[in-house]
């Protein structure tokens, strides 16, 4: 089984990276394979709603980049964690135009698979930042991973030193892992024994006929 953990930081090493790490090292403890990916620090565009992933056979976005690239490591992975640092009370833009394009063109690749958020913040607005990212999950079929408390941790910018010291928030990551390896079990354990989820039809309907 293979977890994919996504820092939205453009800081390597940051304290994104460094809560991102701490929900790692127990998922591998619990013979999870594991792969940190860095979106990176360069801008990546946002959906422009163009629709070409719509088209039959497609299943990727028109711009080839990361996302597709993480699209198709998606079909071989069984859960993710999307980590951001608040910025003004929202996850980074970059998660967001990566996390729009991933899940509108790869949606597929993610769905029925458990996931969580995890954010960095100095100070304030982490439930609010939290926020968004957990709607791509829950509008996409996904069971969404707990911890015991809502998943942040707090550092100053590329302070990952300082995540050490929130003795609170690394406890509130490594439980994250545990409830995710605990979930990817019981799902393993669930399809042996014949459960799947019930696949049914979309129905839109859209406001303006
Ligand atoms: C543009 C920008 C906006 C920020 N806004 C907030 C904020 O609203 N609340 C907060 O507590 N920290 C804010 N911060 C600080 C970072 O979220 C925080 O230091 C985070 O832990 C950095 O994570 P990183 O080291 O992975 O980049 C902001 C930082 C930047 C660069």
């Amino acid at each position: 089984m293979k977890v994919l953990l996504f820092n939205g930081s453009s800081n390597h090493g940051g304290c994104t990276y460094r809560a991102l790490y701490e929900v790692e090292k127990v998922l591998n403890e619990k013979d999870i394979e594991t792969e940190i990916i860095d979106i990176g620090n360069i801008p990546i565009a946002d959906c422009s709603g163009c629709q070409y992933c719509r088209r039959a056979g497609k299943g990727k976005c028109v711009l080839d980049d990361i996302v597709n690239e993480c699209i198709d490591k998606c079909k071989n992975a069984d859960g993710f964690i999307f980590g951001s640092p608040v910025y003004y009370a929202h996850p980074s833009g970059r998660l967001l135009s990566f996390m729009d394009r991933l899940f509108y063109a790869g949606g597929y690749a993610l769905k029925y698979k458990p996931a969580a958020a995890v954010v960095s913040a100095r100070r304030a607005g982490t439930t609010a930042a939290l926020d968004p990212i957990i709607k791509h999950l829950t509008i996409n079929n996904m069971p969404v991973v707990p911890s015991n408390y809502w998943p942040m941790v707090h550092g100053r910018l590329n302070s990952p030193s300082e995540v050490l010291q929130d003795e609170e928030g690394i406890q509130i990551m490594q439980v994250l892992g545990l409830n995710m390896a605990w979930m990817l079990h019981c799902f393993e354990e669930g399809e042996k024994a014949g459960y799947y989820p019930e696949k049914v039809e979309k129905i839109h309907t859209n406001f303006i006929k």
